[in-house]
């Protein structure tokens, strides 16, 4: 993949908000930020009442003097376009650029992100803004790039203001020219739901049985929701490359009803990701046997660099996470912080700014911590970050020229991410089988890559890859099944979960024998299937000839029949009326081989199924790790960086039969050694 021109240099910092700060403070923040190793600040994101105080009347003398503060000490400005806190007065003089919620209750002014991007009054007040604030830092000797919006779709990410309906029905009008196919598409002939005028179709409004929406016009609202953000992050971007030529464009994500692949490709120089592993605390480690916990970040970033192969991490994790009334989280153990900064390095990131300098001491954020603690006095975070700056500072640049290996990805898509939060009847597989699928690899060190399938992709973009496993794709466009087969005709293998292909563009279900669109490619039918849940225990499933036992076949089960002389079932159900019939198969396809798993994926089926193709880790010739490290491999025309995290808090032993250097000390390793709890070294 093509290096990326703005992301050469590697780069440490942090999100610095001098408005937050007696004055008398910044020059002590900036002389230290530059004595950590810190090379670059973002600014200015929420600022905008201090850019325009009224409206019309405009103030850039506050960040001036911070940003000549900043080149003095050698510190280079991301500046935020501050449009996503409206200022009082904005939102006053104009409440229709307010967002509504479904119910129509507006959202007023008092946090952030209560606008809306279909306002043209919104649009033009934000443009305004952007190219005032562009054409006053475009010359700036400190500042080198851009970040449009702040977390587009974060705190909320659903629009129902008047002028979204609006929008919405003109979206429609280009995308289906005529209300008789809009009605074809949604299907409205089911339930009387038939629109004979436009001024009928709306967004998705409240309706009886928990206000559910049609599923097709709930998948054109996610559609419509991505679009629509693209083109307002587009007003803001165009005018940044208009007025500032000589700057980078970015912004962060990750987050909902967006095709931020799209959004990259046509707005920006490279996407950021803000990186908060601690929220594991809090959402993900419930009752999950053996859970990824901060690992599962990995999986993430994995999602941003499909989007751009080296990226920034606009905020990392730096402390304690918390609003005063949400998000309560530990304090980051000794060594997590340094950890989790190489866990972002180790996956593509060529930049990595902590969120944030200081803790704020008002607003909502108050528990959120920054390196530095209200008390500004020294403290382990700012020694961690020290650590880290000096590290980087001499191997920076090395692995800044290196990109992300992988031989095995996973594979999503929008169609299936949007029609699945609605649809019950594949979503959360995908969320399952994904994980288990991260964990199996993960945890036997082989890397693994994150691949969206779009209408651009092509066959040089999957031909990367020896395997891939696309777990349940409900819905599967026939181009689509035609790239697989092309793939797997060419050598690779894929490996399919139950529901796939059954849906088609519109989430209508195709009107042949699942698996549909891959029926040909997967040599099987399915001959019926069923939920496997509540008073129905969940069946098992045994490899054919050895009857070994294979796994639990969870929630979903299909019991599949082989139509293709190439085809053989390689498992069976082992329990239920079906006991016996086949549960897994494998097609040989020309030179590769598709494989249909009938239910949905766990760890121990993922792992058996990589045991059964041979599949071990790249360095396992000479590199030894037991399961609590993770391997990430970069590389570049300097040869292969091999990054070990030790994701525990315990001492992890690792045999390297080769004698390799930590890039990060210079010292030379071989043998035993004995990794620290949250340990990384990084071997060349
Ligand atoms: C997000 C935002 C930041 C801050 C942090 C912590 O990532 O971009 O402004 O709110 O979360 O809550």
């Amino acid at each position: 993949m093509k290096p990326i021109d703005a992301l050469k240099e590697f780069r440490l910092g942090t999100c610095y908000y001098p408005e937050h700060w007696p004055e008398a403070l910044w020059e002590d923040d900036f002389r230290r930020m530059s004595e950590l190793g810190f090379s670059i600040v973002r600014v200015a994101e929420f600022a905008w009442s201090i850019f325009e105080p009224e409206e019309g009347v405009f103030s850039f003398e506050l960040f001036d003097r911070a940003l000549a503060l900043a080149h003095k000490h050698g510190i280079k400005v991301i500046i935020g376009t501050p449009t996503a806190t409206p200022p009082a007065w904005l939102t006053h003089k104009y409440p229709e650029v307010l967002n509504v919620t479904q119910e129509g209750v507006t959202l007023q002014h008092g946090l952030r992100r209560h606008y809306n991007y279909s306002s043209q009054k919104y649009r033009e007040l934000s443009a305004i803004i952007t190219r005032k604030m562009a054409e006053h830092y475009k010359d700036h000797p400190a500042v080198i790039g851009w970040q449009i919006d702040n977390e587009f779709n974060c705190e909320i990410g659903v629009f129902y203001a008047p002028a979204d309906h609006d929008a919405f029905r003109i979206w429609l009008q280009e995308k289906y020219g005529t209300l008789d196919k809009l009605n074809e598409a949604w299907g409205t002939v089911f339930w009387s739901q038939t629109y004979s005028a436009w001024e009928q179709v709306f967004l998705p409004r409240p309706t009886p049985a928990d206000h559910q929406p049609n599923p097709h016009q709930a998948l054109d609202e996610k559609r419509f929701i991505s679009d629509n953000t693209i083109s307002y992050a587009k007003v803001q971007g165009d005018i940044l490359r208009k007025v500032a030529p000589n700057h980078w464009v970015t912004t962060n994500g990750l987050f909902g009803h967006l095709d931020s692949h799209r959004m990259n490709d046509e707005l920006l120089d490279f996407f950021s990701y803000d990186s908060y592993p601690q929220f594991s605390t809090i959402f993900y480690d419930k009752n999950e046997v053996n859970p990824l916990a901060d690992r599962g970040w990995s999986q993430t970033l994995g999602a941003v660099r499909s989007i751009s192969p080296n990226f920034a991490i606009m905020e990392q994790q730096s402390g304690p996470g918390g609003w005063v009334n949400r998000m309560d989280m530990p304090s980051p153990k000794p060594g997590q912080m340094r950890l989790w900064t190489y866990q972002s390095i180790a996956h593509g990131a060529n930049m990595v700014l902590y969120f944030r300098w200081r803790t704020a001491t008002v607003g909502n954020e108050i528990y959120w911590h920054g390196i530095n603690d209200y008390h500004n006095q020294p403290n382990r975070r700012v020694r961690e970050a020290g650590q880290i700056g000096a590290e980087l500072a001499g191997a920076g640049d090395r692995i800044a020229n290196t990109q992300f290996k992988a031989e095995i990805a996973l594979l999503r898509d929008y169609d299936n991410e949007w029609d699945g939060e609605y649809d019950v009847w594949h979503g959360p597989f995908t969320w399952q089988s994904g994980k288990a699928w991260f964990k199996a690899l993960n945890y036997r060190h082989i890397p693994s890559d994150m691949l969206y399938v779009r209408s651009g992709t092509t066959i040089e973009d999957l031909k990367r890859y020896k395997v891939l496993v696309y777990p349940h794709p409900a819905i599967m466009r026939d181009e689509t099944a035609e790239l697989l087969e092309q793939y797997v005709r060419e050598g690779g293998i894929i490996i399919f979960g139950c529901r796939t292909g059954y849906k088609n563009e519109h989430g209508h279900a195709y009107m042949r024998p699942f698996p549909g669109a891959a029926a040909g490619l997967c040599g099987i039918s399915v001959e019926e299937f069923t939920m496997v849940k509540g008073s129905r225990a969940a069946t098992s499933m045994k490899w054919s000839g050895s009857g070994e036992a294979l796994t639990g076949a969870d929630s979903f089960n299909e019991i599949l029949v082989v139509e293709s002389d190439s085809a053989e079932a390689v498992a069976h159900y082992a329990s239920d009326y079906y006991a016996g019939k086949p549960a897994v198969t494998k097609n040989v396809f020309g030179e590769g081989q598709a494989w249909y798993y009938g239910a949905v994926f766990n760890e121990e089926a993922a792992g058996q199924i990589i045991e059964r193709l041979g599949l071990s880790s790249p360095a396992s010739d000479w590199l030894t790790l037991p399961k609590e490290v993770e391997l990430a491999i970069r590389e570049g025309e300097d040869g292969p960086l091999y990054f070990l995290l030790n994701y525990s808090e315990q001492p992890a032993l690792v045999t390297l039969n080769e004698e390799k250097t930590d890039l990060l000390t210079g010292s030379k390793l071989s043998g035993s050694l004995t990794l620290e709890g949250y340990g990384v070294v990084v071997l060349s």
